[in-house]
């Protein structure tokens, strides 16, 4: 098949990460007979310094036109001045809007053989496999925003239309695992949230009776996510309460470096990028691991390309190097091996399961 596909590294880890996507898909270029073009852009603060802003109108170009995007991460503490008037993250905000990719799906599965890497007892991670759906496009991340001397606002808004949309995807996402629907929110509080729910259970009832729903308050979640984990399938939420969420789950699979992301506009058309951020700390040093951007490649294949056995060579191949522990330090503090090691051991993986 042939696809374009955007490639914006963007910031701290993100180049590294990115230069080992992008050996990933010339290896499954060469063994499928596909043709990837690939077009590269700036975002974030990389994009600040050059052109002043975090998307610049080629870059936003270069994504609309494509097939899929693919982005490293964005931000680092050089451009996190609270009293900064552009900051690298409204770049990837922007995108996430021109694109309209509503609906963020973030898979959680520990590995067995890095179980040990988790906080959580290995008992309570047995049987984990959770898909988190988080909305993408709206809500507080989005509403308006307000300051005035010492008073600050953030409005967090959703129509019926947003919801159902993103309510009908994780019900199709649903009906290919367990069939259930964990709807988080804060009911009891919140209006939007007594909106998503009434929303939620009029579209689950009349449009996908076989998938089954229970609804759970946002503080009650975050506790069960690390006490019994292994009770969820789909996991539905709003844009804030996803993002939290996500971040706490990654604890689960034991660190940042193994979790990606697809976020999907309905249409085909999709970005994709791995959960953790710019990773300032350890940028520069090629020691980021670059499973959760391999893995988000996996997902494009999976959700933009239609490439299904492609999205599955690639994770049976990850899930083989995770085994064989040829992983970066953040799961096996012994480790020395660099971003490039496993990048290049999980391409030599697909090579050899893609066969002659
Ligand atoms: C994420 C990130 C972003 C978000 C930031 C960088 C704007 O934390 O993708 O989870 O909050 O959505
Ligand atoms: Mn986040």
């Amino acid at each position: 098949m042939k696809a374009t596909i955007a490639v914006l590294p963007g910031d701290g880890v993100g180049p590294e990460v990115m230069a080992e996507a992008l050996a990933l898909l010339r290896v499954v270029a060469e063994c499928g007979g596909h043709t990837f073009t690939l077009c590269e852009g700036v975002i974030g603060g990389a994009a600040i310094d050059v052109h002043g802003n975090p998307l610049p109108d080629q870059t936003r170009e270069i994504c609309t036109q494509a097939h899929a995007v693919l982005l490293g991460a964005v931000g680092g503490p050089r451009w996190s001045n609270p009293q900064a008037v552009v900051r690298p993250e409204q770049g990837l905000l922007a995108l996430r809007a021109a694109l309209g990719v509503h609906a963020n799906l973030r898979p959680v599965t520990p590995h067995p053989a890095l179980m040990r890497r988790s906080p959580i007892k290995g008992s309570l991670l047995q049987g984990v496999d959770i898909l988190f759906v988080r909305e993408l496009t709206g809500g507080i991340y989005f509403g308006d925003k307000y300051r005035d001397g010492d008073v600050a606002f953030d409005v967090c808004r959703y129509s019926v239309a947003e919801v159902e949309r993103i309510t009908r995807l994780a019900a199709v996402l649903a009906r290919g695992r367990r069939r259930h629907i964990t709807h988080v929110d804060k009911a009891n509080v919140l209006e939007t949230s007594r909106l998503w729910r009434e929303t939620v259970d009029r579209v689950l009832a009349t449009e996908f009776p076989d998938v089954q729903v229970s609804h759970v308050l946002v503080d009650t979640m975050a506790m069960q996510l690390v006490t019994r984990p292994s009770a969820y399938d789909v996991i539905l939420t709003e844009n804030l309460f996803g993002d939290i969420l996500t971040d706490e789950a990654a604890a689960l699979v034991g660190s940042m470096g193994l979790l990606p992301s697809a976020s999907l506009n309905g249409d085909g058309r999709g970005l994709y990028e791995p959960v953790h951020g710019s990773a300032p700390d350890i940028a520069g040093h090629g020691v980021a691991n670059p499973i959760a951007m391999l893995l988000s490649v996996a997902m494009m294949f999976r959700h933009s390309l239609g490439l299904h056995d492609e999205a599955r060579l690639v994770e049976d191949a990850v899930v083989w190097c995770m085994g064989q522990r040829i992983v970066t330090r953040d799961l096996v503090a012994s480790s020395r091996l660099h971003t490039r090691d496993v990048g290049k051991a999980v391409c030599r993986k697909v090579r050899e399961l893609a066969g002659p």
